[in-house]
């Protein structure tokens, strides 16, 4: 049975250590490493202090979006973080976006962020690599770490 997100941040360096070496890799990015916690969660795991920054940055986006239901509808929700952010738990993607999908998909949310939908917020590292399909279809970004936030 998979961790919950109450038991992941109950657990001691050594017993994250010994979950990483059990789980399935996701994917693998320039500062973090994603695990796959199950089929509806991956861990998002910082190998650097770059990588710990993203993680807060994007637990800080979602939180934000969470207050501005347009910008969620893009986003896959962070469900978890550590609190020293080595760590967060995102809602895994079904699967990736190919280049097709991805071109439409970048330009709605190029557009949306033009006409002022995401107050002081800037898009980054809009590639396909960084975006996703939820388990119903929708078209959303799991790598948010290097966006702006100007509040
Ligand atoms: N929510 C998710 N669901 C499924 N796979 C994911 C998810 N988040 C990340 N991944 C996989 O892990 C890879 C690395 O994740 P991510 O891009 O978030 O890390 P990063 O280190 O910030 O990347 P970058 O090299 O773009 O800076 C992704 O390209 C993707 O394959
Ligand atoms: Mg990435």
């Amino acid at each position: 049975m998979a961790l919950t997100n109450e038991e992941l941040l109950q657990l001691t360096d050594q017993g994250l250590c010994d979950l990483l070496n059990s789980l399935p890799l996701a994917g693998k990015g320039s500062t973090r490493t994603v695990y796959a916690l199950d089929n509806s969660r991956v861990l998002k795991v910082a190998h650097s202090e770059a990588g710990q920054r993203a993680n807060e940055n994007e637990a800080h986006i979602w939180q934000l979006a969470e207050n501005n239901l347009f910008l969620a509808q893009y986003l896959f929700p962070v469900e978890a973080q550590a609190p020293d952010f080595a760590w967060i738990v995102q809602e895994k993607a079904y699967y990736c976006l190919g280049p097709g999908n991805w071109g439409s998909f970048a330009e709605k949310l190029q557009d949306e962020e033009a006409s002022g939908s995401f107050p002081g917020i800037r898009i980054w590292d809009l590639v396909n690599v960084n975006c996703g399909a939820d388990m119903y279809g929708n078209s959303k970004v799991f790598d948010y770490g290097s966006w702006e936030v100007n509040e």
